[in-house]
């Protein structure tokens, strides 16, 4: 049975407004929702699954991951308290979480500063200053992956930026080496403004100079003029890890990494993913040994000082919303 949306109570509209804004891979937003009164049922959808370059959709329970943390804090911020479940249902591997809005608790000022982040984050890709992260700002960051059971490497190692540069050089080579690759980066490049996923030309940022130090992924607009400022000499890197590297820590890590990126924009720091060498299994198993085999390598990540970058548009949470009618079980829990 199909509720007509303004069935839609307000907190859970809150919530889904807030998970649609999460961050995928060529902004695939690979997530379906299911709401049964207060309840939200988190999918994934495997048609929007990156055959390509995700092949065990890691990177879309990545984004996943940051859409159901994107959820837990626009909840929080209005007030409510959530009960999450990661993936309840061991015969429905597309199902990876069930979030129960409860009762009502006062908004800690922590949660409505993040809940604004949600709307304000976007990938820049552009070139940063060269203004470096203070100790605080990088010790905020890495809290934030701590708060949520992962780890964020700091590249600050003299050479540590440099062995991962090499690592993203060779990743980028053989992906843009590879014609599949190729197709489904133009497929999920956006050039006529009309669509509501993909990466827009205009998000797409600057190539870098021949001789930068980083690759960035080449969306369309990569092609056209030399950046009008340089990319900033000496480039922050990070690398998000987990502990292990199941569906359920890739869950974990997504939360991660979102609570991440919002802690980064609250402080004024852009970021933008280098995932080329966590894409390639070759590098992906390299990376880790430069962690010192830590941990799991699931995001990298460039941080620092930008000017703006444009949103890019997601599909309507309407559209990737189905709604269901309590069931006798739900109407009694
Ligand atoms: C797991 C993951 C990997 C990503 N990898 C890259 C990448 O390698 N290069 C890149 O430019 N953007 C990458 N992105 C950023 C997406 O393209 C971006 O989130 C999407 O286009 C939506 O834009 P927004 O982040 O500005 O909202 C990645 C995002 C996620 C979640």
């Amino acid at each position: 049975m199909t509720i007509p949306l303004p069935a839609l109570s307000k907190p859970v509209r809150l919530a889904l407004d807030a998970a649609v804004r999460a961050p995928s891979p060529h902004n695939s937003q690979p997530w379906r929702f299911e709401v049964t009164g207060d309840r939200i049922d988190v999918l994934l959808d495997p048609e929007r699954v990156l055959r390509v370059v995700d092949p065990d959709a890691r990177e879309a329970r990545l984004s996943c991951g940051a859409a159901i943390l994107n959820i837990r804090v626009a909840l929080a911020a209005a007030g409510r308290t959530s009960l999450v479940q990661l993936l309840p249902d061991p015969g429905r591997d597309e199902l990876l979480a069930r979030v129960w809005v409860r009762g009502a608790r006062p908004a800690a000022p922590a949660d409505t500063a993040l809940a604004r982040a949600i709307g304000l984050r976007r990938s820049n890709r552009r070139p940063f200053t060269d203004r470096p992260l203070p100790g605080k700002v990088r010790h905020a960051l890495m809290d934030a992956a701590g708060l949520e059971g992962a780890e964020l490497v700091l590249l600050e190692q003299p050479g540590d930026v440099d062995a991962l540069a090499a690592l993203l050089r060779h990743a980028e080579h053989m992906q843009s080496e590879d014609p599949e690759f190729r197709a489904e980066l133009a497929q999920w490049t956006v050039t006529n403004g009309s669509r509501e996923d993909g990466v827009p030309a205009v998000a797409g940022g600057p190539r870098p100079e021949p001789g930068s130090l980083l690759t960035l992924r080449h969306y369309a607009v990569s092609a056209g003029p030399q950046p009008d400022r340089p990319f900033e000499r000496e480039p922050l890197v990070a690398v998000l890890g987990s502990y292990t590297d199941t569906p359920l820590a890739q869950l974990g890590a997504g939360q991660a990494m979102q609570r991440v990126l919002l802690t980064a924009t609250n402080a004024g720091v852009s970021a933008s993913f280098l995932s080329q060498p966590v894409e390639v299994p070759s590098t992906r198993v390299a990376l880790r040994e430069l962690l010192g085999r830590r941990a799991q390598p699931q995001v990298v990540l460039r941080f620092g000082y930008g000017f703006t970058a444009p949103a890019t548009k997601r599909r309507a949470v309407d559209t990737v919303t189905r709604h269901g009618a309590p069931n006798a079980e739900e109407a009694l829990s």
